[in-house]
């Protein structure tokens, strides 16, 4: 894969949503009495060069440099992981700056290995800096995998199974104890579930099981599930809201004389520029459905159902984190708002942009590994030799193994297909779904805005000056397109487009 296309996918792949706007060096949050000091090793010395003609200071100060960084969550894991049959791994952080034509450019990759030493677990690290000929170009190839490996599994295990499967499913069940179906919220938010916990109980059956396809095809393997779970732990409900979320990550800040409220800080970030637009429709359609039925804070704090309803979520669903302060207390309209907004976007948008790439995006392994199962050569080594003499070959050998390939793209492939019978944000399985005209106009009006973002997805495409939306692949980022003007039933399949309502695959 070039530089170009790896670091483009990064803004617009199939998990858009890691790279955080860094400090320098990358620091650690692992506890120091267990692990010693994390700090990135990666200087001056190896990017300086790389930032056209800026110091990392002015890199940093300028909103220049970022990072993917798979760093934290994989350290815990290596020695275990590396000690089971046929694999490899890192912990991997890749450095990348933003150059003057918009473009990012990996600057540094950094891999470590745990160290065992004094009672700590330290690291072991190198790093490696662009190279486009001889043997050094296949060790660059090679950091890139392992890149790819660690995103590949985070991208499975956490953005799509946990960010978006499993953590609606505590508001399905809660909508569905607590809200009476005439109730306006669950009216609203009904058609966000259909199909989720189907999915979710055949997913528990084949996929995500001990001994599932999961385990048998993600580099994690039987630590899967825990790795997922513990992430978990650090799960946070108002930073699914994506401004917040991309303030979070330091590539935007607030700014209420932006359209949405917020202002990137790198401008063509085709995720969230298009998701920007869809989180804003999202909401403004929920403020103007919820202003019908809530006209002061005193009518939905006195709402028992809806009470009943969030207390059941944040308390049993989404007991483990109960006593997370963060929780909204939901005592106000703006509360509800933003949580109806948050809970369709997470069923919607957020899952289409993790869900429905995954076979145009990562089906083809040489370009997107799912699994490393060799360390990086040594210079004067054997395996080095080798790279030098025969580099596809030590390659193949290194990455995802052939039965691992089958059964991997086969899952990625159906995961990415939409159903003939898929129903798109802003449409409706039935028009009678209520008979409050003023709930209809609002949501005629969420509809036209959605069609309204269909154009401009479309057109910011064809803009040649955004060279991120297409990339070198000349693929055009189309996953939040929402696809609500389309009724015919004709967009199945491997469309790579479309927003449904809902998690149903
Ligand atoms: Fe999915």
């Amino acid at each position: 894969m070039t530089d170009a296309e790896f670091a483009r996918e990064i803004l617009a792949g199939v998990n858009p949503m890691m790279i955080t706007r860094v400090e320098f060096p990358p620091k650690s949050t692992l506890d120091p009495s267990q692990y010693g000091d994390h700090t990135s090793t990666i200087t001056e010395a190896h990017i300086g060069l790389s930032l056209e003609g800026l110091t990392v200071q002015q890199a940093v100060a300028s909103n220049r440099l970022y990072i993917l960084d798979h760093h934290d969550h994989m350290m815990p894991y290596l020695v275990r992981l590396n000690n089971l049959d046929d694999t490899f791994l890192y912990a991997t952080r890749t450095l990348l700056f933003l150059k003057g034509d918009g473009t990012l450019a990996p600057v540094a990759i950094e891999l470590s290995t745990p160290l065992l030493e004094g009672g700590l677990t330290t690291a072991k690290s190198t790093v490696y800096t662009p190279a486009s000929t001889g043997v050094e170009a296949w060790i660059w190839q090679l950091a890139k995998a392992y890149v790819c490996v660690n995103d590949y599994g985070y991208h499975q295990l956490v953005s799509h199974w946990l960010n978006t499967h499993a953590v609606m499913e505590p508001f399905i069940i809660a909508t569905n104890r607590q809200l009476s179906v005439t109730h306006p919220v669950h009216k609203l938010l009904h058609p966000h579930y259909r199909d989720t916990m189907n999915i979710n109980s055949r997913a528990r059956e084949l996929l995500v099981s001990a001994g599932g396809i999961i385990e048998l095809t993600v580099f994690q393997r039987k630590y899967a599930m825990e790795m997922s779970s513990v992430t978990y732990k650090d799960w946070n409900f108002n930073e699914q809201a994506l401004p917040d979320d991309l303030i979070k990550r330091g590539m935007a800040v607030r700014d209420p004389s932006s359209p949405h409220k917020v202002r990137l800080l790198l401008e063509d970030y085709p995720y969230a520029v298009d998701g920007l637009a869809i989180w804003t429709a999202i909401e403004q359609w929920v403020t103007e459905y919820l202003a019908i039925y809530y006209t002061s804070d005193s009518v939905l704090q006195s709402d028992v159902e809806l009470q009943a309803w969030w207390k059941e979520v944040r308390e049993v669903g989404h007991g483990d984190l109960k006593d997370a302060a963060w929780w909204p207390k939901m005592k106000t309209v703006a509360e509800l708002v933003k949580a109806c907004a948050t809970i369709i976007w997470t069923g919607s948008a957020l899952h289409a942009a993790v869900n429905f790439g995954q076979y145009p995006y990562a089906g083809y392994h040489p370009n997107k590994p799912s699994a490393s199962r060799r360390p990086m050569p040594e210079p004067d080594s054997e395996e080095y030799s080798l790279l030098a003499r025969d580099p596809e070959k030590v390659f193949i050998r290194t990455i995802t193994n052939q039965m691992q390939a089958i059964i991997g793209i086969s899952l990625l492939e159906i995961l990415s297909k939409h159903s003939s019978d898929e129903i798109y944000l802003g449409q409706r399985d039935t028009p009678e779904w209520t008979s409050d005209a003023k709930a209809l106009e609002a949501f005629k009006r969420f509809g036209m805005r959605l069609e309204g973002i269909e154009s401009q997805v479309v057109a910011l495409n064809g803009n040649p000056q955004l060279k991120n939306r297409n990339g070198p692949a000349q693929f055009p980022y189309m996953l939040l397109y929402p696809n609500t003007s389309d009724h015919t039933g004709e967009a199945e399949g491997l469309t790579a487009r479309g927003i449904p309502n809902s998690i149903s695959i």
